[in-house]
C-alpha cells in the first residue's frame, strides 16, 4: 500500500481532503431498489427456469445416539423421489460452523435434530413427505444438555475466539484486600441468531467444477468449508452469495446446506436447491453458547474500582474449539491493577455454538455493565459519575493508549440528550397510574479489528468505475458504501461507480464478521483508488499527491483533464489489498457509546415496555449516516430481545429446543420498539484504518441490554441478575 496511508502524521487522508461530500452522506441503498421489488436473488432463487431437484434433510430424532441403521426403502419407492443420500459426509455437514476442519464424527448423532440422511426429489413436497418415510435406528447414548448442574466443571479451551485467560496482577490477594468487595453472579440463556432468510443453498456440477449459491458471510473460509465437506479440493468450488438476508454470526460458517445441495446434485446428476426449514436453521445451524458469569469488583471506600474479575462459564459442543468471549471488552474496558477475565466451557450435545452478533460484548455486558449500576447505588453515586470516576486512562491490561476512546463524551452527549438529570434518584419512586417508571444507563463497547482484504478496481475508457471483491453484504449497506468509496476517492459521481460483491471468482476479501468488513473491505478499495491515482499521475508526468479527481477530471495545477484522455481508450484494473498492522498497532482500539433507556414496568403484571431508548456511538468516521444508523437500531432491538425476551430453550432431559421457530423463540416486534433514537460523533481514528473508522455493526448491542435491566431496577427496585427479564422474575 501506498507509504503516506501509514503514516499517521499526517492525519489527513485523500479521502479528507476530497470534495465530492460523498464519503459519510447517508446515500439510498445501492440495492435497495432491486431488494425491495423482488428482483435481488438470494441464494434460493437462482437456477430459476432450470431442471432442479430438491433437497430435504432428515433431521435426527435424538439428543445423543450412535445410528445402527436408515432404512431407506419407504422413502426410495416414493414417485418422485430421485436419490436418498446417507453417511459421514452428510453427518458432517453442519459439524463446523466456524473453522475449515471437518471433525471425525463416526456415524452419530450428537446434538437433536443433526442431519442423517438427505432425500432429493422431483419437487419439495415429494423430498419432504420422502423425509418423513426414512427410518433411522439408533442405540441411545447419555446425553449431557445442561450447564447450571455441571458449574465450576468447564474447561479452558485454547481454539476459541480470545485466551480463556487474561490476567493482570494478583487479583485474589488484591480483592481479599480491597474495602469494598462485590460478587455477584449473572446468566444469560442461549440464543440463536434468528436470521430472516433461512440457510439455503443451490449446487450445480459442470463435470468436475462445483458451484454453489449460498447465504453466507465469507466466502473465501466458506468455499473452503464447502471443498472439505464434500471432499473436493477448494479450487473446484465457486461460492456465490450476492444478496444475504441477515447473518449475524450464523452464516460465519456454512450451513448443512450447502455441502448436502452439493452431494445431492453430485449424486442425482442436477442442480439441487436445499432449503432448510426455519425450525431446522433453529436446530441445525448454531446457537449462542448460554454463560453464567461471575463479576467481583474490589473498590475503595469511595468508590475507586481497584481490581476486576469477570469469569466465565459457557457450553460449547463436542470437538469445538469455540466459545462465547463474555470477558472480551472487560480486559480493557474496566480499571483495576489486578485483573482477571476467564473461560471455562463446559461441552453439551447440543446444536453446535457460534458467534452470534457481538460475541462476547453482547452477553459480557449484559453482566458487568448491570454489575457496574449496582456498585455505583451501592456507593450512592450517579451512575454517570461512578463511570467518570472510573476511566481508565490507557488499556489497563497491556499498558498501551487507546487509539481514541469518547466513551465519555457519548456518556455525556447521551445524558444531555436524554435529560439524564431528571432521572428519578430513588428506586421505585416514580409511578405513573399502574406503570413503574425508570430510567438507566449502560457504556458499550466493540474491540475494532482489520482483516486481510482485496478488491480490484476496473475503469472502462469512458471513465466508470466498477469495484470487484468477494466481499459480502449481509445487509449491513457493504454495497454502498464500497460505493461512496470508490466515487469519493475516484472524483466519480455515485452512479458512475458499480460495485460486485458475493463471488469467490472476484479478489480474496475479509468478508462480514466482526464489524470488521467496511473497515477492512472499505480500506482495500480506497488503496485500490489510491493505485489509480498513481497510475493517472504517471501518466500525466506529476505528482500522485497534487492531483485532485473531480467530476470524472483530473486537476492538476490549471489544467483539467477528463478520465475518458487520460485512459486513452483503454481499461485499467487495479487492485487494493489491506493487512492487518498496516496503520498501527501499538494502541487499543475499540468503538465506544452509551446507551440510555426508559421503561415503564406495570406493577401488577410485571410486563416491561421499553419507552426510550437513546445511543450515543463514537466509531471514527462514519461511512454511511444512513446505514450506519441502521446498524445501531438493530443493535437496539436486540437489546430489547436479550432484556426482555430472547432465550433458547433446551429439554434438559433430552436436548431438544423446545421453541425451535419465530413463533416461539421471542424476538421484539414492532409493539415492542419504541422510537429508538442514535446519535453517532463526529470521529476519525487514523489508527484503525486508512479510513480512520471502525467498527460499527456489533457495537449498539454491547451494553443494551443492561441499560434497559439497569432501568427496570430503578423503576421497580428489582434487580434480576438472570436474563431475559420477563414478567414472572419481577413479580
Ligand atoms: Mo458477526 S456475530 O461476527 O457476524
Amino acid at each position: 500500500m501506498n507509504k503516506h496511508v501509514m503514516n499517521e502524521a499526517i492525519g489527513e487522508t485523500r479521502l479528507d481532503r476530497a470534495t465530492q461530500g460523498v464519503i459519510g452522506k447517508g446515500v439510498d441503498r445501492y440495492e435497495g431498489k432491486l431488494k425491495v421489488s423482488g428482483k435481488a436473488p438470494y441464494a434460493y432463487e437462482h437456477l430459476v427456469g432450470e431442471k432442479v431437484a430438491y433437497g430435504f434433510v432428515v433431521p435426527g430424532p435424538v439428543g445423543r445416539a450412535k445410528v445402527t441403521s436408515i432404512d431407506t426403502m419407504a422413502a426410495q419407492s416414493l414417485a418422485g423421489v430421485l436419490a436418498v443420500v446417507s453417511g459421514d459426509r452428510v453427518m458432517h455437514s453442519s459439524a463446523q460452523p466456524m473453522g475449515p476442519d471437518v471433525p471425525a464424527m463416526k456415524g452419530e448423532i450428537y446434538h437433536y435434530n443433526q442431519p442423517v440422511a438427505l432425500v432429493v426429489a422431483e419437487s419439495f413436497e415429494i423430498a419432504r413427505h420422502a423425509a418423513s418415510l426414512v427410518k433411522v435406528e439408533y442405540e441411545a447414548l447419555e446425553g449431557r444438555y445442561e450447564i447450571e448442574s455441571r458449574r465450576g466443571t468447564g474447561r479452558a479451551s485454547d481454539g476459541g475466539p480470545m485466551a480463556a485467560d487474561t490476567k493482570r496482577g494478583d487479583f485474589e490477594k488484591a480483592f481479599a484486600a480491597a474495602e469494598v468487595q462485590f460478587d455477584r453472579t449473572y446468566t444469560t440463556p442461549a440464543y440463536h441468531a434468528a436470521a430472516m432468510e433461512p440457510h439455503s443453498s443451490v449446487a450445480k456440477w459442470d463435470g468436475d467444477q462445483l458451484t454453489v449459491w449460498s447465504s453466507c458471510q465469507l466466502l473465501d473460509l466458506n468455499v473452503q468449508q464447502i471443498a472439505n465437506g464434500v471432499g473436493i479440493d477448494a479450487s473446484k468450488v465457486r461460492l456465490l452469495s450476492p444478496y444475504i438476508g441477515g447473518g449475524f454470526g450464523s452464516k460465519l460458517g456454512i450451513g448443512p446446506d450447502a455441502v448436502l445441495a452439493s452431494l445431492g446434485a453430485r449424486e442425482v446428476g442436477r442442480p439441487v436447491k436445499l432449503a432448510l426449514t426455519r425450525q431446522n436453521v433453529f436446530q441445525a445451524t448454531s446457537r449462542r453458547g448460554e454463560t453464567i458469569q461471575r463479576v467481583r469488583i474490589g473498590a475503595t471506600r469511595d468508590g475507586r474500582i481497584t481490581c476486576f474479575a469477570h469469569e466465565s462459564e459457557t457450553a460449547n459442543a463436542e470437538g469445538e474449539g469455540f466459545f462465547e468471549p463474555s470477558g472480551i471488552s472487560t480486559v480493557f474496558l474496566y480499571p483495576g491493577s489486578d485483573r482477571l477475565v476467564t473461560h471455562r466451557v463446559v461441552t453439551t450435545d447440543v446444536l453446535t455454538t457460534s458467534a452470534v452478533r457481538a460475541p462476547g460484548e453482547a452477553t459480557g455486558m449484559l453482566a458487568t455493565e448491570s454489575a457496574l449500576d449496582e456498585l455505583a447505588e451501592m456507593f450512592g453515586i450517579d451512575p454517570i459519575e461512578f463511570r467518570r470516576k472510573n476511566e481508565p486512562e490507557k488499556d489497563p491490561q497491556e499498558d498501551v493508549p487507546f487509539s481514541s476512546r469518547r466513551l465519555l463524551e457519548c456518556i455525556d452527549e447521551g445524558a444531555k440528550r436524554f435529560g439524564w438529570s431528571d432521572r428519578p434518584k430513588t428506586p421505585a419512586s416514580r409511578r405513573e397510574g399502574e406503570w413503574l417508571i425508570g430510567w438507566g444507563m449502560a457504556s458499550a463497547s466493540r474491540a475494532n479489528s482489520l482483516m486481510a482484504s482485496s478488491a480490484e478496481i476496473e475503469m472502462d475508457p469512458a471513465g466508470r468505475a466498477t469495484v470487484k471483491t468477494s466481499m459480502t453484504d449481509i445487509g449491513t449497506g457493504t454495497y454502498t458504501i464500497l460505493q461512496q468509496i470508490a466515487a469519493e476517492m475516484l472524483g466519480l459521481p455515485l452512479d458512475h461507480v458499480d460495485v460486485l460483491l458475493g463471488d469467490t471468482s472476484l479478489p480474496e476479501s475479509s468478508g462480514s464478521g466482526g464489524s470488521w468488513g467496511a473497515n477492512s473491505a472499505g480500506s482495500s478499495v480506497y488503496v485500490a483508488a489510491e493505485a489509480v491515482v498513481a497510475e493517472f499521475a504517471k501518466r500525466l508526468g506529476v505528482e500522485a499527491e497534487t492531483l485532485t479527481l473531480k467530476d470524472g477530471h483530473a486537476i492538476s495545477g490549471n489544467r483539467q483533464i477528463p478520465f475518458s484522455e487520460i485512459l486513452e481508450g483503454e481499461t485499467i484494473r487495479v487492485t487494493g489489498k489491506i493487512e492487518p498492522g498496516d496503520t498501527s498497532n501499538e494502541t487499543n482500539q475499540a468503538s465506544y457509546g452509551a446507551h440510555f433507556a426508559e421503561v415503564a414496568v406495570n406493577a401488577t403484571t410485571g410486563e416491561t415496555r421499553v419507552r426510550r431508548l437513546l445511543t450515543v456511538g463514537a466509531a471514527g468516521r462514519i461511512l454511511n449516516m444512513k446505514t450506519a444508523t441502521s446498524q445501531c437500531y438493530g443493535g437496539q432491538i436486540w437489546g430489547i430481545g436479550y432484556a426482555l425476551e430472547e432465550e433458547l430453550v433446551v429439554d434438559a432431559r433430552n436436548g431438544l429446543i423446545v421453541n425451535h421457530d419465530l413463533a416461539e423463540y421471542h424476538v421484539p416486534v414492532h409493539a415492542d420498539v419504541p422510537k429508538l433514537d442514535v446519535v453517532l460523533l463526529e470521529d476519525r481514528d487514523p489508527y484503525a484504518s486508512p479510513l480512520a473508522g471502525k467498527g460499527i455493526g456489533e457495537l449498539a448491542i454491547a451494553g443494551v441490554g443492561a441499560a434497559i435491566n439497569n432501568a427496570i431496577h430503578n423503576a421497580t427496585g428489582i434487580r434480576i441478575r438472570d436474563y431475559p427479564v420477563t414478567m414472572d422474575k419481577l413479580l
